[in-house]
């Protein structure tokens, strides 16, 4: 893929896979950022041809994608899967267009920033064509944690995630609405989407593991996209990935060792001043970050914010997130992206 035009002040913006549960909330972004766009092109499969999607007041036509859709088009936000994105991406950038990519299609590609605006914005201006969003479970883990890993170098770090239902995409919403309509009713559910009963259950996340190592591949995602995020590979990091019956929001109980010794108030005040970031931490009225509190808003909440007692050095800290995996997991960190690419090259 080659590089490309700069972008223009009021780009062209298409979404790829807009009747999504990531694409609508990238429609949404757009809009409440009041993103400066010249138009806006939303593709889907010939399934939602035909179909409209509220933007600013008027509707607008969902048209099936194809190679040919982009002409015109200066930034393309995918968001339909990877199968998608390597088939159609590259017909993107020879169009013209940078594309911000939602998949885990180009993450680890040398030659592909993999991009967390209140992380490392500036490698979103040394792309070739594509950018990529980095997993969600990983935004939502690790963007807290850049403040401390930028004073005091984290060494090793240990995350358990809570994961919603919205992260498997709007098909699997749909599935926990209805087993646990089909729960309290007491009749029998055949799960589709994914593979284990969903209402009042957790399982371990529905990606495939690794028969040699035993991690599945959302863990591995965060294991190996941090280093690249954080330009720093000689963290170690161990991920367990399990779903939760939440409709949105994922939760992550975290825990990190530092290069020195580091306080629960230094921890605090760096939460309380990070981008991104809201502390909720409030012991004596049990009161932390919950997914209900965290859907719909932009912040990753951050609270339960204590030492670790298993390691007297004073290295090592534990707390727990939550945070709108659909915004600042997907859509917002995508838009996000794009704010930096019309900005211009700072
Ligand atoms: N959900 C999350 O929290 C999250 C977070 C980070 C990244 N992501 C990534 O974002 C992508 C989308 O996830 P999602 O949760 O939004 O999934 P989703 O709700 O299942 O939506 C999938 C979208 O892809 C479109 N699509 C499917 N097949 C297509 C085809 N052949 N041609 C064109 N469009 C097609 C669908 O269009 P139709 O409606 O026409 O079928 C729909 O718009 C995935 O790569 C996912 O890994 C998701």
């Amino acid at each position: 893929m080659s590089a490309n035009r700069p972008v223009p002040a009021r780009p062209v913006v298409a979404i790829v896979g807009a009747t999504g549960a990531v694409g609508i909330d990238l429609i949404q972004c757009l809009e409440q950022r009041r993103f400066p766009l010249a138009d806006l092109r939303l593709l889907a499969s010939a399934r939602s041809a035909g179909r409209t999607l509220p933007f600013q007041g008027r509707q607008i036509p969902v048209q099936e994608l194809t190679e040919r859709s982009f002409e015109g088009v200066d930034i393309a936000l995918f968001s339909a899967g990877s199968g998608i994105s390597k088939r159609f991406a590259k017909a993107a950038v020879d169009s013209g267009a940078v594309v911000i990519d939602n998949s885990s299609a180009f993450r680890l590609d040398a030659g592909v920033p993999l991009v967390v605006p209140e992380i490392n914005p500036q490698a979103a201006f040394e792309h070739s064509g594509v950018i990529a969003n980095p997993n969600c479970s990983t935004i939502i883990s690790i963007t807290p944690l850049w403040p401390i890993h930028r004073i005091n170098p984290i060494r090793r770090l240990v995350v358990a995630t809570y994961q919603a239902a919205s992260g498997a995409g709007a098909a699997a919403m749909e599935e926990l609405r209805e087993s646990t309509r089909a729960y309290l009713e007491g009749r029998a559910f055949e799960p589709k989407v994914l593979p284990h009963p969903y209402a009042f259950n957790a399982f371990s996340h529905n990606s495939k593991v690794d028969p040699e190592t035993g991690y599945n591949e959302e863990e591995v995602k965060i294991m190996r996209e941090t280093g690249k995020i954080f330009g720093d590979s000689s963290i170690r990091i161990s991920a367990t990935c399990v779903r939760i019956p939440v409709l949105r929001a994922h939760c992550v109980a975290v825990n990190f060792e530092c290069e020195a010794p580091i306080s629960v108030e230094q921890v605090r005040e760096l939460m309380a001043g990070a981008p991104g970031v809201k502390l909720v931490d409030d012991p004596e009225r049990n009161h932390f970050p919950m997914p209900n509190e965290a859907s719909g808003q932009d912040d990753i909440l951050v609270g339960r914010i204590r030492r670790d007692v298993s390691d007297p050095s004073g290295r090592s800290v534990a707390l727990f997130v939550a945070g709108d995996q659909l915004l600042k997991g997907a859509a917002l960190n995508a838009v996000q992206i794009a704010e930096l690419l019309v900005r211009g090259n700072g």
